[in-house]
């Protein structure tokens, strides 16, 4: 089953998926609109899905069928044929960003053999991780964001001050924040994405050590599916905000609602994941328009194989 649904043509196949998100999705960057910029990279994403030889289920999507009518949780797509598989998507991941014509927007996509994806509620997640090199078990979620710092920077064989943790800008992180520098550890905020923000931790190009904060749990399960096919350590816990939410998890078959998932356990099998940037950033170049064509530029990660590809696609416009 596994090598079916990472077979080596398929794979490539979903790189078209991404890449039709983050293409209809440019249109809409800088003008201020969030949700005709979602709407674009959902519509073409599916139309993209829906031509592939798959038997796919959407575990994470764009929200519970009665609120979204298109890539809803549990809708079926692909041809209806071949491989059933587990997917995990956010066509547009960071609509302000688009919306303000900011860095690192990202089409993302994630697949996995059927019913090895953790079906996360849209709740948010308390998050840490770290890239490739370190001891297994290293990062844990039950201590403080400092120490967890500190831990890291003596397996590096680095003082804390050498040490960068990536976090969102958000007045819920204003504590982690002052501890972290407290602590000595720079702090590298973003405003949105933390799929990105998570990713970051595996590329020593981005200077970027550690990943602490809370985000959206859906964002979690994209950042862990990247995270093992490039190697790395990821925790991650449900946060909920009232009793809707609780029920929320409840009905997506979660009974320990305390739980600190690790990565494997929320990516429980080999996964591939891609992403298409929609604008630049650290990871990806942006969609672009040049001499005629519209360029992209895509990651692509297989698990199975360890293998991780840039595609860089260039189309007549
Ligand atoms: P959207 O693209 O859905 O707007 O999500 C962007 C994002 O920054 C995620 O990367 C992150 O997990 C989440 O929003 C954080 O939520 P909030 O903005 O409520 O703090």
């Amino acid at each position: 089953m596994t090598s079916q649904v990472l077979d080596r043509a398929l794979v490539m196949e979903a790189v078209r998926v991404t890449e039709a998100a983050a293409i209809a999705a440019w249109a809409q960057v800088g003008r201020g609109d969030e949700k005709a910029a979602d709407q674009a990279a959902v519509d073409a994403m599916r139309t993209a899905l829906n031509q592939l030889p798959i038997r796919g289920v959407i575990v994470i999507g764009e929200g519970e069928r009665d609120e979204a009518p298109m890539l809803y949780i549990g809708e079926k797509v692909g041809q209806g044929k071949g491989p059933r598989v587990d997917i995990a998507l956010d066509p547009l991941e960071g609509t302000t960003l688009t919306a303000k014509a900011m860095a690192n927007a990202l089409a993302v996509m994630a697949w996995a053999p059927e019913g090895t994806l953790l079906n996360a509620p849209d709740t948010y997640m308390d998050k840490i991780a770290c890239g490739p090199g370190y001891p297994a078990g290293m990062l844990d979620l039950g201590r403080s964001a400092a120490d967890n710092a500190r831990v890291l920077a003596a397996a590096k064989g680095a003082p804390v001050s050498e040490i960068t943790v990536c976090v969102l800008d958000r007045p819920r992180h204003a504590e982690i924040i002052a501890s972290l520098r407290a602590a000595g550890a720079r702090v590298y905020l973003i405003t949105d994405g933390d799929v990105a923000g998570v990713m970051n931790t595996a590329d020593p190009e981005t200077g970027v050590d550690l990943y602490l904060g809370q985000g959206g749990a859906p964002e979690g399960v994209l950042a862990c599916a990247a995270l093992k096919c490039v190697g790395g350590q990821f925790q991650g816990r449900l946060v909920f905000r009232n009793a809707d939410e609780k029920a929320r998890a409840r009905a997506h078959g979660i009974t320990d609602l305390g739980k600190t998932y690790d990565l494997h356990e929320m990516v429980r099998a080999d996964a591939i994941f891609v992403a298409t940037g929609v604008t630049s950033g650290d990871l990806l170049d942006g969609v672009r328009l040049a001499d005629g064509f519209v360029h992209t530029h895509t990651l692509v990660m297989n698990s199975s194989t360890g293998t991780v590809r840039e595609v860089r696609m260039k189309r007549r416009s």
